[in-house]
């Protein structure tokens, strides 16, 4: 599996429920990379989406326990073991911080967008692959800039 996920500079990626923020050419990326792909999320960061509605050509695999929770066109998977026995390798996980953290460990590439600045009053994060051994940079883009943020597309790749 892979990983997409937008982050700041203390590796946070939300606040008060929502993104940190939203850039144009970063969203196209988002699109570009997974659409065709099943994406896998929490079902709060669903709740993030336009109308609370799943992601257009793509299977949805959505992750809750709440045996009512069943929004038109997603799968709905109560617990992480049912979610691997059905997600296919090329499935990307989409977020959020609850589901990054549950499966880091299963993903072999992460597209990371870095923000150049940092949130306060953030509170969500993702764990920081600078300071764990088992991941490594394997291509950094050159700096981009919307409304003067400054961002970078930087990809990861687990160590063989
Ligand atoms: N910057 C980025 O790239 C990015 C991307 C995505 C999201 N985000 C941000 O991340 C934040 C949301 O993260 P979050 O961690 O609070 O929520 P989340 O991971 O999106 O969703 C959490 C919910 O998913 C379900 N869930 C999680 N693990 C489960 C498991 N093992 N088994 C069954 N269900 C499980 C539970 O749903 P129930 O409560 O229904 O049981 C849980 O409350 C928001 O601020 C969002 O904007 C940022």
């Amino acid at each position: 599996m892979k990983l997409i996920a937008a982050v700041d500079q203390n590796w946070a990626i939300g606040k008060g429920g929502d993104q940190l923020c939203y850039i144009p050419a970063d969203l196209k990326r988002f699109q570009a990379l997974t659409t065709g792909h099943p994406v896998i999320l929490g079902r709060k960061t669903l709740a993030t989406f336009p109308g609370g509605r799943p992601l257009k050509n793509r299977r949805n695999l959505v992750l809750s326990r709440d045996p009512a929770f069943a929004p038109e066109g997603a799968e709905v998977f109560r617990d992480l073991d049912s979610l691997r026995a059905s997600a296919p390798e090329d499935s990307f996980v989409i977020g959020g911080a609850s589901v990054y953290a549950a499966l880091l460990d299963a993903c072999d590439t992460a597209y990371i967008t870095k923000l150049g600045r940092a949130w306060p009053g953030a509170d969500a994060f993702f764990p920081n692959l600078d300071e764990l051994p088992q991941w490594e940079v394997a291509e950094e883009a050159p700096p981009l800039e919307h409304e003067g943020l400054p961002f970078r597309y930087v990809t990861y790749r687990r160590r063989a």
